[in-house]
């Protein structure tokens, strides 16, 4: 790769905006790399739509990166991570990185030998996560789980009391019972209800948050790629594209980015390959 692709900004793509818990991941571990984020909010969620339309609409998502000029995009999106990236990593001109793998990594180095993953209905029914975490590490038990009712209850801003805690006692608790010590959160929302999974998991379980995961794979992909921006580069300026924009949206993305964020910028996918 050239010296000027390392200049090139990181794309980073989710359903909405849940995967800016990731870019906010990426931008704390790597200050000085632009960011190009791109949320499908008019088609958000992804998590009970089939593997076809989610391998659909994140082709289209590439497609809209590749016009615009990454050097490498996070699929930070759970979902289309386990429903498209094995499809399009053989397509993509640019490396691409996907949330499963590094969650699995983690965990598979962090158990004692019980996983739970919980995700959305389509990620969890891919079977991506146990196929990672087989591979890193033949024998592991796992169970995993979809718990759907937490996106919506994020999004809410519903993140303690007795309605999210009663609603990850029904999800959780047989996880719990099975026995897993460790626990991946495998949806970009769930990071935002850490506190009552915690509570409900209690301190035996370790939670690993696919995020930070995710950034130091980035990390890593970058240096082993030359493609860090040098020291010395003009500072970092992200830019936000969204598919759908309202107040609402602009609200939610600050929360998940878990700072203000100047200005959303219109997206078409529709139009894309
Ligand atoms: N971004 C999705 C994920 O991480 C959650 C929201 C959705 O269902 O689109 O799986």
């Amino acid at each position: 790769m050239s010296g000027t692709s390392s200049l090139l900004p990181i794309g980073v793509f989710d359903s909405g905006v849940g995967g800016l818990t990731v870019a906010r991941a990426v931008a704390d571990r790597l200050p000085v790399e632009p960011l190009l984020y791109l949320g499908d909010t008019a088609r958000v969620p992804y998590g009970g739509k089939s593997p076809a339309t989610v391998l659909h609409y994140t082709r289209q998502a590439l497609a809209f990166f590749r016009r615009r000029g990454v050097k490498l995009v996070v699929i930070a999106c759970n979902t289309a991570s386990a429903a498209a990236l094995p499809a399009l990593s053989s397509e993509s001109p640019v490396p691409l990185v996907g949330v499963v793998e590094p969650g699995a990594r983690a965990a598979a180095e962090r158990s004692r030998g019980a996983v739970g993953v919980i995700g959305t209905r389509t990620t969890v029914a891919s079977g991506s996560y146990e196929a990672a975490l087989n591979t890193l590490r033949p024998g592991l038990s796992i169970h995993a789980r979809p718990c759907p009712l937490f996106v919506p209850l994020a999004e809410e801003g519903w993140l303690t009391g007795p309605v999210p805690r009663w609603v990850a006692q029904s999800y959780l608790e047989p996880l719990k019972d099975s026995g897993v010590d460790t626990l991946v959160l495998g949806c970009t929302h769930y990071p935002l209800l850490k506190g009552v999974i915690a509570q409900v998991m209690g301190p035996g379980v370790e939670l690993v948050d696919s995020a930070e995961e995710t950034a130091r794979a980035v990390a890593e992909r970058l240096t082993e790629r030359g493609l860090a921006r040098p020291l010395g580069a003009p500072p970092a300026e992200h830019r936000f594209f969204s598919t759908d924009i309202s107040d609402t949206i602009k609200a939610l993305a600050a929360k998940f980015f878990g700072r203000p964020i100047e200005k959303l910028e219109p997206a078409e996918l529709e139009g894309e390959a």
